[in-house]
């Protein structure tokens, strides 16, 4: 056989066999194959016509039944037809006195005048004057009033075609009066081509859709068919939960760090300018540390400070201590230095590592938030996460420090890299990275080697390598964005396609 047919096609192909010209309706179908199922017929319909075995028709009917105005025009009586009887019958038909009787709810009176001048009635200083022929106004309500009994009279309504064209039209353009309901029908005829299978084409073979343990013990499985997947057909798309894409990269960048051999920390978001900045040989007075990009806490508004590391950092911050540096001159505060602050870089927590293990060789990194005054726009928030790391060790480069950033971009999905020099106050030489994305360098973040005027207060002696990258540049790139916002602001719908990092 050349077609393939499943079994309710060939069941229902059997069954269309039995007359060439018959129209057949799904009802008729269900009854003769015995699926109870409409479904299973019209699925078989759609197979049959696909195969070119029978010719599928839909036709659309539309069914009117009433609506809650047209159930209360048909119990209460139609609006205009109110108020066309209180016409005839009152002497006095000013507003005035229809707006006191209570013929019908005040609200309803608007309308119901718009609906009385329509048909004739006219209005002379306020008052509804009868029109001459006034005989047309009650045949026309009297159709108006048939036509809804008879809409009503039917449960599941009466078909379009039946209806007068004209009522119909003026009926469902007034509010609620009816709702129409459409319905499809569907028919097939078999074609040529479905007449000439033959009928050991159309015997059912059991088929297995579904493989239980039950099935395999038994050995009713070795003469059945097994219904086949068709893995191309069209399914939805399962909407289970997962990670934020944030939180997926995170995963991703602390396996990778892993990997090379670092091991994480982690640190708190409220410090002392102490150790945000002055450990990192910060200038008391350098523009970062103003109200407009730090944001400074009033409770804990100082945190205090061992005196013998204040001493240290005032050492090296007015001379250069015993470094050789000449430092910055000027007066260290303690109270500058005791001031709580939201961190501003991750920096803080790899110095404070140093300082609890000054001569233990390491490789630490640590992704965690951050906090600046930063108004928010397209490429900035207040608050973002930098994944910080250091590599201590005697005999550390800046060799070292390049392939290390150029590693780690390479694992990400970004092997071209580049540095170019640049300045902060605690590294020497300071570095720049940038990362070559849809053919722009984009700058990333910002590395170095510690200066000595940050390490040897720590009584630290080998060189350490710095780095802090910024995490939402690095997510802008891996999901495409271009703009940050769209990270935080949950957008369910973005958040639903985004794919599992
Ligand atoms: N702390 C710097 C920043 O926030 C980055 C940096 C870290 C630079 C370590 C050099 C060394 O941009």
């Amino acid at each position: 056989m050349a077609v393939e047919l499943n079994n309710p096609e060939k069941r229902m192909l059997g069954v269309m066999q039995s007359n060439e010209n018959e129209d057949w309706t799904v009802q008729k179908l269900c009854n003769l194959t015995k699926f109870e199922d409409q479904a299973i017929i019209v699925g078989a319909g759609i197979g049959l016509v696909e195969k070119g075995l029978a010719i599928g028709f839909e036709n659309k009917k539309t069914f009117w039944t009433l609506g809650n105005e047209g159930i209360k025009a048909n119990s209460e009586g139609l609006l205009e037809i109110k108020l066309w009887e209180w016409l005839q019958s009152s002497s006095d038909t000013s507003m005035k006195s229809l707006q006191t009787s209570s013929v019908v709810e005040k609200h309803e009176i608007g309308i119901g005048i718009g609906l009385l001048k329509s048909l004739g009635v006219t209005l002379e200083s306020s008052n509804l004057i009868i029109p001459e022929d006034k005989v047309l106004i009650d045949e026309k309500l009297k159709d108006r009033r048939l036509f809804l009994e008879k809409v009503g009279f039917s449960e599941k309504g009466i078909l379009e075609e039946e209806l007068d064209n004209d009522l119909l039209n003026h009926f469902r353009n007034r509010k609620s009066l009816l709702i129409s309901l459409e319905e499809v029908s569907r028919t097939w005829k078999i074609t040529n081509e479905g007449m000439k299978i033959s009928s050991e084409d159309l015997e059912e073979k059991i088929m297995i859709a579904e493989i239980t343990p039950e099935l395999l013990q038994g050995s009713s499985w070795q003469n059945a068919e097994f219904k086949p997947y068709d893995v191309s057909l069209e399914s939805s798309t399962p909407l289970t939960g997962k990670p934020h894409p944030m939180q997926s990269l995170i995963e991703r960048i602390r396996s990778i760090f892993l990997e090379m051999g670092f091991t994480e920390i982690d640190g708190d978001y409220v410090q002392t300018a102490g150790w945000n900045m002055d450990a990192l040989f910060i200038p008391q007075d350098h523009p970062a540390r103003e109200m407009q990009d730090t944001f400074y806490l009033s409770n804990p508004e100082s945190i205090q400070i061992d005196e013998n590391r204040l001493e240290q950092w005032k050492k090296i911050h007015e001379h250069g201590g015993d470094t050789g540096s000449i430092g910055w001159g000027g007066e260290f505060s303690n109270d500058i230095a005791q001031r709580g602050l939201l961190r501003t870089h991750t920096t803080v927590n790899t110095v404070k590592y140093i300082s609890e293990n000054p001569n233990k060789p390491c490789r630490v990194f640590g992704i965690g938030r951050v906090f600046r005054n930063e108004s928010i726009d397209r490429t900035h928030l207040p608050e973002f996460h930098q994944i910080e790391g250091i590599i201590m060790e005697p005999g550390a480069n800046l060799p070292m420090l390049v392939t290390t950033l150029k590693t780690f971009y390479e694992k990400m999905g970004y092997p071209e890299v580049r540095v170019r020099p640049a300045y902060f106050p605690y590294t020497e030489p300071s570095l720049e990275v940038e990362v070559k994305w849809r053919g722009q360098w984009l700058e990333l973040g910002g590395a170095g080697i510690f200066r000595p005027e940050v390490t040897e207060p720590l009584g630290c002696s080998s060189p350490v390598l710095a780095w802090g990258m910024g995490l939402e540049r690095l997510a802008m790139l891996v999901l495409g964005l271009d703009d940050i916002r769209q990270l935080y602001i949950s957008d369910l719908e973005w958040l639903k396609s985004q794919p599992v990092l």
